[in-house]
């Protein structure tokens, strides 16, 4: 026989032992986020345990690894009462109020000291799941924290709670309670898919969460990516750990997946250090967080300062500022790029977003606002999430007034009136004409910074081109003396000083001159792999589109890009004109310099005040370390700078330490290399 299914009863004993196993290592993926084996060994146990449940029906057991998804839906949720009621939390929002929190806790507990649990505060769902005789037996919503629904069903569905605990160490009956979320990973993938599908888009995480699990039909449920983290244990039929860390590590023990980023602290003020890290910290993570939850470790003393109306006295939720606001969206505005693209962006009635008052927002690109059915009038949800751009997030539909129009993308540039195409296949769509004013500001002032030409800012480079006295990147060579000094307050050192730094810009690696040519999809990164590959200029501007779609990290999109910048006659007329005065166009690969920095990895991010990013990245390669644009676990520091954006939130969930522009220059100091 196939499988080496014989009688039902070894059938029964294999099935048994597979489902054992299958559950162990559940527990060590999830719960210990310490895997021991590959995927294909875990899906080699569970197709043999399907081949003997197909073979002997009799023995498929509920809550066998295989049962997580029933076929038939439910009709309705059946209330459940909850047998301890399902407590919220009160709010701090700042320092003060937590001190307040805790003076209040320690006079009334006789106490000052106690010690800490603080805990990531999960924006998701709360759940209520019971165990009997180590198998999971019901799961239920808060509700209204007396009744809930029961959703076992749904709740089955997610991985990583376990159908049966590790080991025997547990009481008969008991509940643990958790929150689950939906990473924000999948979350963005589910809105993209219902984006193309043409149906409506979650607002956030949460809600996508909730709308989830509450599924009658348990296959959708299943299809949504939806995880766990449990927080605490509701009752139990017998003894427990008398502390709540100590409790949370019996849980994870069982199988239970435990937030590995939850800290025990003796002083106030540890816990306001750790709270300060989260708040930049939390946009690294893989789900969101609006808080740290503060819980009073000795569980003997959560009896004796027991609750004010539903919430507990024992903890708090410190929260975060708050990341969304609504506000009115006055106009919708475009701003041209500088590849010419037709940025939408939205102008608002100023608000408070966390600590910041916004009045301006991305919308991103036409799809997405009309997807999004954002219309000018509307009142919006605006979000800042730690150095991102605001963004509008969408609609409040039901406080629209009238009948605005759907919002539709000029068909003209708004600077110079030529048209706008959308190529096949892009989300934008960009201006025609190569010599349309706001393109060139842009790309100059952008060519200008990636070529490291100090001094030349925004307001000369606006100047010079009002005075015809460049009309493209190129024009910058061949600026002169007489023609800076007479701007106004141009004086002659400054001119001297600008006039030094373009000529120094010669000399740049082809790494960089590219990425200063403003083609369309193609940045730092991009710039360095596509220098690296091919050497020279002329090699890349000879290829064919499909020698470039080659290269290893270009996709057809960039290459299409990239051949097309170099069969469009005006751009090549700029290159010539590059050529002609000086400017290098080969990589020239740096020696590798053994220095006190050898063996370190250094990432820029953000605007740098005093240095300009190009020196930066030269003082530390010539001190033996080297200069990367993506931050990965290798990297030693990143250094930011304002407006520093994603790799700051990169660098804080790999735990890379950061060093602001200050302390960059503190270091170089240190090793001698500035006054
Ligand atoms: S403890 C009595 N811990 O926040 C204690 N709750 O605002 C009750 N939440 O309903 C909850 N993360 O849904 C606790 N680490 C955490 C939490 C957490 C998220 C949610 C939970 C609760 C709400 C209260």
């Amino acid at each position: 026989m196939s499988c080496g299914i014989g009688h039902v009863q070894e059938a029964q004993v294999k099935a048994e032992e597979l489902r054992s196993q299958i559950n162990y290592y559940d527990y060590l993926y999830y719960a210990k986020d310490a895997p021991e084996v590959s995927d294909a060994e875990y899906d080699e146990l569970m197709r043999r345990l399907r081949a003997i449940e197909e073979h002997y029906p009799e023995l498929i057991a509920p809550d066998s690894p295989t049962q997580r998804v029933p076929a038939v839906k439910i009709e309705a949720f059946a209330t459940v009462e909850h047998r301890e009621p399902m407590l919220s939390l009160a709010n701090a929002f700042n320092f003060h109020e937590l001190e307040a929190w805790y003076k209040r806790a320690a006079k009334m507990a006789g106490t000052e000291k106690f010690r800490f649990v603080c805990e990531p505060k999960i924006d998701g769902l709360a759940v209520a799941l019971v165990y009997e005789n180590g198998r999971f037996v019901q799961g239920a919503t808060r509700g209204d924290g007396l009744h809930g629904e029961n959703i076992s069903e749904n709740l089955r569905t997610i991985r990583s709670i376990p159908m049966q605990l590790q080991g025997k160490d547990y009481p008969e009956r008991f509940e643990v309670r958790g929150e689950v979320y939906m990473p924000k990973s999948a979350f963005e993938a589910m809105n993209n898919e219902r984006a193309e599908r043409g149906e409506p888009l979650f607002m956030n995480p949460r809600n996508a969460a909730a709308g989830s699990v509450r599924q009658k039909d348990v296959k959708l449920t299943a299809s949504r990516k939806l995880d766990i983290w449990i927080y605490q244990l509701g009752w139990a039929d017998g003894d427990s750990p008398p502390t709540h860390s100590a409790t949370l590590e019996w849980l994870n023990g069982l199988g239970l997946r435990v937030n590995p980023e939850i800290k025990r602290f003796e002083k106030l003020d540890d816990v306001q250090a750790f709270y300060k890290t989260w708040e930049e910290r939390r946009h690294g993570l893989e789900y969101e967080i609006d808080g740290m939850v503060v819980k009073i470790d000795d569980k003997s003393v959560w009896d004796e300062l027991g609750y004010v109306g539903r919430e507990p006295r024992w903890a708090i939720a410190y929260k975060f500022a708050p990341i969304q606001a609504t506000t009115k969206l006055i106009r919708i505005a475009i701003n041209v790029g500088r590849t010419g693209s037709l940025n939408p962006y939205a102008i608002l009635e100023p608000v408070r977003v966390g600590g910041v008052i916004v009045k301006q927002a991305t919308l991103h690109n036409e799809d997405d606002i009309r997807r999004k059915d954002i219309r000018e009038g509307d009142t919006v949800i605006v979000q800042r999430a730690g150095d991102v751009i605001p963004q509008v997030v969408g609609p409040v539909v039901s406080k629209r007034t009238g009948n605005p129009r759907k919002y539709k993308l000029p068909k003209k540039c708004p600077v110079c009136k030529s048209e706008a195409v959308r190529p096949e296949g892009e989300a934008m769509s960009y201006c025609t004409n190569i010599s349309c004013p706001a393109q060139m500001f842009r790309w100059i002032t952008h060519f200008v910074y990636a070529m490291d030409i100090d001094g030349l800012g925004e307001q000369w480079v606006w100047n010079l081109l009002d005075r015809g006295l460049i009309e493209d990147p190129a024009d910058v060579y061949f600026l002169t003396m007489e023609q800076l000094v007479a701007l106004d307050r141009m004086g002659e050192k400054l001119a001297t000083k600008i006039l030094a730094n373009i000529e120094a810009s010669k000399q740049m690696n082809l790494n960089r001159l590219l990425s200063a040519l403003g083609i369309r999809h193609v940045g730092g990164e991009i710039a360095l792999v596509l220098a690296n590959h091919f050497q020279t200029l002329e090699a890349i501007a000879n290829a064919s589109e499909e020698e470039i779609a080659e290269v290893e990290g270009i996709g057809p999109k960039i290459a299409a890009s990239v051949y097309a910048y170099f069969h469009d006659r005006q751009k090549m007329a700029i290159i010539d004109k590059l050529k002609k005065a000086g400017v290098n166009m080969e990589q020239r690969q740096p020696k590798r310099i053994e220095g006190p920095l050898s063996g370190q990895t250094f990432v820029f991010t953000g605007t740098l005040g005093v240095m300009p990013r190009g020196k930066a990245e030269a003082l530390v390669t010539r001190l033996g370390a080297d200069a990367t644009g993506s931050v990965t676990r290798k990297v030693t520091y990143v250094v930011a700078g304002a407006d520093p954006g994603s790799k700051l939130a990169k660098a804080g969930s790999y735990g890379i330490p950061v060093l602001d522009e200050d302390g960059f220059l503190a270091m170089m100091r240190e090793h001698g290399e500035l006054e």
